[in-house]
């Protein structure tokens, strides 16, 4: 007998992807790598962590940092983060937060949440890869979320066949791999949509506080409640991270919903984790509290100066037929190849040939097309390194 006769349908649905063996190359001296979207470790606030896991560890908090504790969250950081929410145009109250072991893990509880196995999720074509990963296992179709309007409610829910069109997914700031922002109209333009549908909307501000130029445009989450006055009428459903901004290791992220939402979230945490690490939460309240403000424009600066890099680099090297997208914030510039170009054949013969690492973006792709694309990550190679890298893939593209 096989073990994996015994796992149940949706094992199936989780695969390995090839690309992973590839960039274990990524370890090999000399390699420089655009393939991960991580933050610079120089850039977390240490000291500032260092100084806050003291004072949970001291004699005053100890008891607390160490014990069991609610599955809604660290309450003065759920407090602050009913600030920070406010300041960027969401006003909602403490039973509004979720704190959740990072926001992938909102994806999962929501996935697990709407998703009944056929259930529609619209998502971008392309998309996170890591939310494509946590709604596959509820067994769902995906269909292509359209901005814009060219699709209506009509069409979307003609395909989604018996199932339901549960909720629309979507990262509006500085998306991964994209690096694109929708703009205002998009944004309004999806709330009429959810709205005709009558399905939720999962708004992704993994990156919202990254963005180095251009006009702030508001959560879609503040537009919905601009439309119907109070979050309970809302069917916005905000994933925020602590992890690009200050550190991901302590896996610390947010939800903002309506209560029955949050309750229901609730639940699914005391059946998955119980809770978040208590000290992590504490640690991130204080950071938070202590540098948000400052560390933050700081954060911007040094990813601003690296995408300007990446953005010159891929004018100056880039032969006729690319094409790039150029992202007012965030991590990632999308490049587009020529037709017929492969993205993981190009990365097969770039490790080889120039000791350079990106990812395909063929797996940003729930059909599996896309191809032709590629993702390059500026946050974690200092401006040297990218001017180098891109001047090396350059290289390979010419052949
Ligand atoms: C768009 C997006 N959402 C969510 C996440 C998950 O982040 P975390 O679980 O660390 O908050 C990531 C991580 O790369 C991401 O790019």
């Amino acid at each position: 007998m096989s073990m994996h006769e015994l796992f149940a349908t949706r094992a199936s649905r989780m695969k390995a992807s090839e690309i992973r063996e590839l960039l274990k190359l990524l370890d090999q001296p000399g390699i420089i790598s655009f393939a991960g979207g991580i933050p610079d470790p120089e850039l977390f606030p240490a000291d500032g962590f260092s100084e806050a896991f003291q004072a949970a560890l001291g004699p005053e908090q100890q008891a607390q940092a160490l014990q069991y504790s609610v599955s809604e969250g660290y309450v003065p950081l759920r407090e602050w983060l009913v600030g920070h929410m406010r300041e960027i145009g969401v006003e909602c109250g403490l039973d509004n937060i979720l704190i959740t072991s990072g926001s992938q893990q909102a994806l999962d509880y929501l996935g697990k949440l709407y998703l009944s196995p056929g259930d529609t999720a619209l998502v971008g074509w392309p998309t996170y890869l890591g939310a494509l990963s946590a709604f596959n296992a509820y067994e769902p179709r995906f269909d292509r979320l359209s901005i814009n309007g060219n699709r209506g409610a009509a069409e979307y829910k003609a395909a989604a066949g018996a199932g339901a069109v549960k909720f629309a997914y979507l990262s509006p700031d500085f998306a991964n791999p994209t690096g694109e922002t929708v703009d205002l109209r998009g944004r309004e333009a999806l709330l009429d949509l959810a709205d005709d549908l009558n399905c939720a909307l999962i708004e992704d501000g993994a990156y919202q506080a990254l963005r180095y130029d251009g006009d702030a445009i508001p959560p879609i989450l503040a537009l919905e409640l601009a439309r119907k006055g109070s979050i309970e009428d809302c069917r916005t459903i905000y994933c925020g991270s602590f992890s690009k901004t200050l550190s991901p290791g302590l896996r610390v992220g947010w939800v903002v919903a309506p209560k029955p939402v949050i309750s229901q979230l609730v639940l699914m945490k005391q059946a998955a984790d119980l809770h978040s690490a208590t000290i992590n939460q504490m640690a991130i309240d204080q950071v938070a509290r202590a540098c948000f403000d400052t560390h933050i424009p700081m954060v911007r600066r040094a990813y601003s100066a690296r995408r300007d890099a990446m953005l010159q680099a891929l004018q100056e090297h880039m032969p006729e037929g690319v094409q790039w997208t150029k992202p007012e914030g965030g991590m990632f510039i999308w490049v587009t190849l020529p037709v017929g170009m492969d993205g993981a054949d190009l990365l097969a013969s770039a490790l080889e040939t120039v000791k350079i690492a990106f990812v395909p973006g063929k797996a940003f792709f729930p059909d599996g097309t896309g191809a032709n694309t590629i993702r390059l990550s500026f946050s974690n190679s200092d401006e040297d390194a990218i001017r180098e890298g891109v001047r090396r893939l350059g290289e390979v593209l010419r052949g």
